[in-house]
C-alpha cells in the first residue's frame, strides 16, 4: 500500500526576517486585503518576530510591535499559501501571545479574518467593531504607522478589496499582570 507523504515538521523561533524571507514576505503581503503592508525595510527591522519555516523554507511569520503605554500589537499574521490549513497560524499567534503577556503587555489586535478572530476571541480579547473606542496607546500609535508613504499607497491600492471584505475588528486585552515592571523586550 502507498502512504500519503507525511507533511514536513514546522520550526518556530523568535529571531528577526532574514533579507530573503522579507523580500518573500513583502511581495506576499500585496496580496492580502487583510494586511496593509510594510516596507522591506521594516521587515528586516523588527526584532518582535516569530517565523515558522518547513525543511528551512519560509512558511510563516507573525509580528508584533510595541506601542506606548504598555501596549503591544500582534500585528501581523502570515502563512504563505502552500502551508496554510496545518495549524502554522494557530501556533505562531500562540507565541506572540505568550511573549508579550509574559513581558507583562497589554495586546491588541486587528482583523477582518474570521480564522484570526476566533484566535483571538479564545484568548479572551474583547472584540468590538467600533475603532475609536480603541486604548489611547493605538490612538497615539496609529498616526505614525499611517505615517509611512508606502502603507498610504497600499491603503489606495486595496481600498477597493477592502471593501469587499468583512470588516475590521478590534480586539482588546488587559493584561492583568501589567505595571511597573512590564519588559521593554
Ligand atoms: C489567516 C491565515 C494566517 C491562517 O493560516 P493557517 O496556518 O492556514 O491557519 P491554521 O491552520 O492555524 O488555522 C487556524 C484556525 O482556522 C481554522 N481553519 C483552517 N482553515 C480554515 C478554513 N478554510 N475555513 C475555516 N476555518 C479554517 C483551523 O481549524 C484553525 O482553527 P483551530 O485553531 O480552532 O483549530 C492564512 O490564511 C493567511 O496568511 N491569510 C492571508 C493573510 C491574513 O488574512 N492574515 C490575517 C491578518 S489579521
Amino acid at each position: 500500500m502507498i502512504s500519503a507523504p507525511q507533511p514536513v515538521p514546522v520550526e518556530y523561533r523568535h529571531r528577526p526576517l532574514t533579507r530573503p524571507e522579507a523580500e518573500a514576505l513583502h511581495r506576499e503581503l500585496k496580496t492580502t486585503p487583510n494586511i496593509l503592508g510594510y516596507t522591506v525595510r521594516e521587515l528586516v527591522r523588527a526584532r518582535d518576530v516569530w517565523v515558522a519555516t518547513a525543511d528551512g523554507a519560509f512558511a510563516g511569520v507573525m509580528l508584533s510591535l510595541d506601542m506606548p503605554l504598555g501596549w503591544t500589537e500582534l500585528a501581523a499574521l502570515y502563512v504563505l499559501p502552500e502551508y496554510r490549513g496545518r495549524g502554522i497560524a494557530r501556533e505562531l499567534f500562540d507565541r506572540a501571545w505568550e511573549r508579550g503577556a509574559s513581558r507583562r503587555r497589554h495586546l491588541y489586535a486587528l482583523s477582518r479574518n474570521k480564522q484570526v478572530q476566533e484566535m483571538m476571541r479564545r484568548r479572551g480579547m474583547v472584540l468590538d467593531g467600533a475603532l475609536w473606542r480603541a486604548p489611547l496607546a493605538v490612538h497615539l500609535f496609529m498616526p505614525l504607522y499611517m505615517s509611512s508613504p508606502y502603507r498610504n499607497v497600499e491603503a489606495f491600492r486595496k481600498a477597493k478589496s477592502m471593501r469587499e471584505t468583512a470588516p475590521l475588528l478590534q480586539g482588546i486585552w488587559r493584561n492583568p499582570d501589567a505595571g511597573p515592571g512590564a519588559r521593554r523586550r
